[in-house]
């Protein structure tokens, strides 16, 4: 039953034995105010509006038709019924155009009316649960941030506890490609402000001299070219919501002065403006600069670095949380496979291990390329190294492959055949060597650091398995 939950009631009306009557009716189940004139009512609903409103039409000073506007425009979700005398029909029925939920017909029938608030409360009810259950879906399917690892983890531990302010700025760092635009929109749809505007700004991307007619707008006229209108600013457009300034360590240092100033005091003014203006966003920010190297070569302002960082987040590289290469690339592998319509069984043990090998400089966008090209490429039903192009011979002169245990798979708790990955692993790279060295011995023994005989013994030794 819809009235389980306690729903307010207003009814407006100016017959005493309707306000009355109706409320002795609806009190045990609802609670009621009684009013009678809209002028009273709309006054008290300064204080939160009702769930639903019982509203005259014919009333003395506004009339209903006047307080149905008024009150729709003020408070959208409230609910309103119009009560109106049987020769005031038609206005009945415009009033329904307007915005009122239905009408009841005076002399009042309390069984008719108490179905038509039934109705009325628990399509407020339902759209209440609708909302919830998006918000709901919202927070949950938001697009997947893998990683397990210990060091990414701990990123999302904080952010999701940072997130929970509306207007704390948060400044993400980390090398190009670790997923910092990723996370200022994970760090969005997880704060209050979810269900307002994610303005992306692209610092380095807007040429200078528009940068601050950008971010904060200009007045009709402010400058040639300015259009007849004037324009709002990103800022004012992600009100309510969050504002991600990415590549931040791009923007000028006169951009920088301003947009320091409405971090401070939270105003600003337009271009060719003189009205002070006031917006309410949470600022994000992410660089893949050293912003305390800009800030000692009087690059960035410090005090600007300061406020964008109340918040810091530091994104690990992939390099620093190497466990979760294959975990990224399987999904990225499911990922393309299911676009380029092929099914792939796994990655095989041999491309597993150069995946595991390689330096990935360009982080999770460089992995998430190269199985892209891979599941292109590749005919399957194992994702093969051969397809993924970063054994050729410009990654390898850029692309030095890491030393020590930190470059090898973790060991599976059902444990490895340590003599057939050995195995896999000389002739993964001793076949690699001899592709870049385009066949020459001396050449490729020398990219795997060994002296020409041993490689040729290796070499031999795997041809004849
Ligand atoms: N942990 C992750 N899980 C899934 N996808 C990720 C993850 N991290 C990054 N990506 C993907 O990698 C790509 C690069 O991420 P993003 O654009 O967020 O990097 P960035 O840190 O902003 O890089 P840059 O400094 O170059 O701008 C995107 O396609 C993003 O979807
Ligand atoms: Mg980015």
């Amino acid at each position: 039953m819809a009235n389980k939950i306690t729903y307010s009631i207003y009814i407006i009306d100016d017959e005493e034995t309707i306000r009355e009557g109706v409320s002795m009716a609806l009190e045990p189940d609802y609670q009621v105010e009684t009013f009678s004139t809209a002028e009273a009512a709309v006054k008290a609903m300064e204080n939160g509006p009702p769930d639903l409103i019982l509203l005259d039409i014919g009333l003395p000073g506004m009339d209903g038709i006047k307080a149905l506007g008024i009150i729709k425009g003020l408070y959208p979700d409230t609910m309103i019924i119009i009560i109106t005398a049987y020769e005031d029909l038609d206005t009945g029925i415009s009033a329904m155009k307007s915005g009122a939920f239905d009408y009841v017909v005076k002399p009042l029938h309390m069984d008719a009316l108490e179905i038509t608030i039934h109705n009325a409360l628990e399509t407020i009810r339902l759209r209440k649960e609708i909302r919830h259950l998006q918000e709901n879906y919202l927070k949950e399917n938001l697009p997947c941030f893998i990683g397990e690892s210990k060091a990414i983890q701990d990123v999302m531990e904080f952010i999701e506890m940072v997130a929970k302010s509306p207007d704390t700025p948060i400044l993400i760092l980390g090398e190009t490609g670790t997923g910092k635009e990723f996370l200022a929109g994970a760090i969005h749809y997880r704060s209050p402000n979810f269900k307002g505007p994610l303005m992306t700004v692209n610092c380095a991307a807007i040429p200078k001299d528009l940068i601050e007619s950008e971010l904060f707008g200009y007045e009709k006229g402010a400058f040639s070219g300015a259009g007849a209108t004037g324009k709002k600013g990103l800022i004012e457009e992600a009100a309510n919501g969050t504002l991600f300034l990415d590549e931040v360590g791009d923007l000028s240092l006169e951009a920088q002065a301003k947009l320091l100033r409405f971090l401070e005091e939270g105003e600003f003014y337009k271009v060719g403006g003189t009205k002070k203006q006031q917006v309410q966003t949470r600022v994000v920010s992410a660089t893949n600069k050293d912003l305390d190297r800009m800030i000692e070569k009087d690059q960035f302002r410090k005090d600007l670095y300061f406020r964008l960082g109340v918040i810091k987040v530091q994104v690990p590289s992939l390099n620093e949380r190497r466990d979760d290469i294959l975990r990224i690339a399987k999904h990225f592998l499911y990922e393309f496979g299911r676009k380029f319509g092929k099914t792939f069984t796994g990655i095989s043990p041999l491309t597993e291990s150069a995946l595991m090998a390689y330096n990935w400089t360009g982080n999770v966008r460089e992995l998430k390329n190269v199985i892209e090209r891979g599941a292109l490429i590749g005919k399957g039903p194992e994702l093969e190294d051969k397809d993924l192009g970063i054994n050729s011979g410009n990654e390898a002169e850029t692309n030095t492959p890491l030393k020590g245990e930190t470059a090898f798979p973790p060991l599976p708790a059902t444990g490895i055949d340590l003599a057939a990955v050995h195995e896999s692993l000389d002739r993964h790279y001793i076949e690699a060597a001899l592709k870049i060295a385009a066949g020459n011995e001396s050449k490729a023994a020398k990219l795997l650091n060994m002296n020409h005989h041993t490689f040729r013994y290796h070499h031999k030794k795997l041809q004849t398995k």
